[in-house]
């Protein structure tokens, strides 16, 4: 079955981002959030990206039109129901994601692959509150999505060949390069990135340097585009002290252990670029 007609459910950054690289490629998305508010203030962000792309010579104004047109606003999961394809970047919550996936379950045919952007929640739970876990995989794009090429294709226990066959070739349409990852406590991604950021945290709250310090030595000598801590920011730090959780409690080994100052900072609402501040100000 040709997809034509994508949902993306979430209209946040990665799935905003996700949206975006969709319609740019030639399909139809459908953009769900809860609140029409939130999804307008995306495609605003989406509209000043395209701006930028034609006032850089690598997009015309009838092709940024042409991609604003494609992306269709929704707050109904109904909406499922008239798409080829679903990819969910709702918050991180297995009970929320549950919910949805009941709901997509339901409503979308059933033909209908259901993808998730989770960054570490597992897709074989996901799968299982569902009448087709074999149509249900996860694509876990990478932040800021129109920049990055990795996606990384997970495997549940019951997803098939042929499902993980199309969100391959889906994700090599979308120009992104697609990784095989079977689904165990952060894929391969947040298993190697989340214990180095972890680590660098562990690095200011022992005392080693300070943040600045930590950041340059990885930048400088390792070539990072962005220190561990920068990179923290940028990601959230509630986004990394919950996927440092899923990492502790799926393996059960202390080598996952979130440094007691990261949790601290994510209690006191310091929680990056977001809110402002976390190991950097933004303010
Ligand atoms: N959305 C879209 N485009 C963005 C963007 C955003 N949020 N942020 C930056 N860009 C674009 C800029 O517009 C710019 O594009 P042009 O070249 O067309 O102008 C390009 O990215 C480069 O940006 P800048 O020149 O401003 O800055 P930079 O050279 O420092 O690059 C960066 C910014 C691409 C974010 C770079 O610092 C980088 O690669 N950082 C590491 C990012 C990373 O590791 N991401 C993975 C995070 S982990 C994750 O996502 C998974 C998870 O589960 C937690």
């Amino acid at each position: 079955m040709a997809i034509k007609r994508i949902m993306v459910i979430g209209a946040g950054q990665m799935g905003g981002g996700i949206a975006q690289v969709a319609a740019q490629t030639g399909f139809e998305v459908v953009l769900n959030d809860i609140d029409r508010a939130f999804i307008d203030k995306r495609l605003a962000f989406i509209g000043g990206l395209l701006d930028k792309n034609v006032a850089k010579g690598r997009m015309t104004e009838e092709d940024k039109a042409a991609t604003l047109a494609r992306l269709i606003p929704s707050t109904d999961l109904k909406d499922a129901a008239d798409v080829d394809f679903v990819v969910e970047a709702a918050t991180e919550n297995l009970a929320v994601k549950e919910k949805i996936f009941r709901i997509l379950d339901e409503v979308a045919r059933p033909d209908v692959i259901l993808a998730s952007n989770t960054s570490s929640l597992p897709i074989t739970e996901l799968a299982a509150v569902t009448g087709r876990p074999e149509l249900v995989i996860g694509m876990h794009f990478m932040n800021p999505v129109p920049v990055m090429k990795l996606v990384e294709v997970i495997r549940g226990i019951a997803t098939s060949d042929a499902t993980y066959a199309t969100v391959k070739e889906l994700a090599e349409t979308m120009g992104k390069v697609p990784v095989e990852v079977n689904d165990y406590p952060g894929f391969i991604s947040n298993r190697v990135l989340m214990p180095m950021i972890n680590e660098a945290i562990y690095c200011v709250y022992e005392g080693v340097a300070e943040p600045e310090a930590i950041d340059t030595v990885m930048k400088l000598g390792m070539n990072h585009p962005m220190g561990p801590l920068t990179l923290a920011d940028f990601i959230g730090l509630d986004t990394c002290l919950a996927i440092m959780e899923v990492l502790y409690e799926g393996f059960a080994d202390s080598k996952y252990r979130p440094c007691p100052l990261l949790r601290k900072m994510v209690k006191a609402g310091w929680l990056g670029r977001k809110s402002g501040k976390g190991f950097f100000d933004y303010s």
